[in-house]
């Protein structure tokens, strides 16, 4: 669902907080987490022999082998419906050009000069949509890799190629993540409690994301 769908305050809401993400979007976000998370884990086994212990963890080589590619197609769900509720959101627009100008005062804190943002920032949007390329690329070299029988010997070369856009794609998607996580749990408090809880205060939405935060609380626009 997109922002200008999203009702502004549900009875779960409490007073002075607004919702930012529903229950749906929510529910989206953390299954997608999970099926990455353990794709992760499971592919950096294979990747490596020194980490082929995480692989035993989590069941055996085999268990791991077996489930990495359903779970992968899980993941793959998981970006499909999360595109279908924030493509809006996250299309690229002029403002994000302006943002990302100013990231270097976006990094050290200097909020003042950085443009208000929508719903999701310049930052946020670029994250998604490495996430969402990242994906398509894991599922074709990914769907290579799981029935190479049904490639021809005559053209095999296109195996080795699926193995690397496969690591490339993982690791491109890996380090993205890394950054995700980092500013959600620890450089932009209050966002972790957002994506548990939904809501977020007021004063919040205005520092970080002000053009959203006057459209859904019905203010005249700040730029
Ligand atoms: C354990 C793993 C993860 C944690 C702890 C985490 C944390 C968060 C948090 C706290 C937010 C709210 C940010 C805000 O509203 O300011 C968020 C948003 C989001 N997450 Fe995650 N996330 C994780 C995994 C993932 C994965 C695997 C994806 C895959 C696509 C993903 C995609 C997104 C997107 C697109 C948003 C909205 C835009 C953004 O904030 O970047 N997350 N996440």
């Amino acid at each position: 669902m997109s922002s200008e769908a999203m009702p502004l305050s549900p009875a779960s809401v409490p007073a002075g907080e607004i919702q930012r993400y529903t229950f749906q979007e929510r529910l989206c976000h953390w299954f997608s987490a999970l099926t990455y998370v353990y794709c992760l884990l499971t592919g950096l086994a294979f990747y490596t022999p020194y980490l082929f212990w995480i692989a035993v963890l989590l069941g055996s080589g085999a268990t791991s082998r077996f489930w990495h590619p359903i779970v992968g197609l899980g993941f793959l769900v998981s970006i499909l419906w999360m595109h279908s509720l924030w493509r809006r959101d996250m299309t690229i627009s002029g403002k994000d050009k302006q943002w990302l100008d100013q990231v270097n005062n976006y990094a050290t804190n200097r909020d003042n000069l950085v443009p208000p943002q929508d719903r999701f920032n310049a930052g946020q949007k670029l994250f998604y949509w490495v996430m969402f390329w990242g994906t398509i690329l894991l599922l074709i070299s990914g769907l290579l890799m799981w029935f190479p029988e049904y490639i021809s010997f005559r053209v095999a070369w296109i195996r080795s190629l699926a193995v690397l856009t496969h690591e490339c794609a993982a690791l491109i998607t890996i380090g993205a993540f890394i950054i995700h996580v980092y500013m959600g749990l620890f450089l932009v408090p209050g966002s972790g409690r957002a994506m548990v809880r939904g809501h977020v205060p007021a004063a919040w939405a205005r520092v970080h994301h002000r053009l959203w935060y006057d459209r859904v609380a019905g203010k005249p626009s700040s730029t």
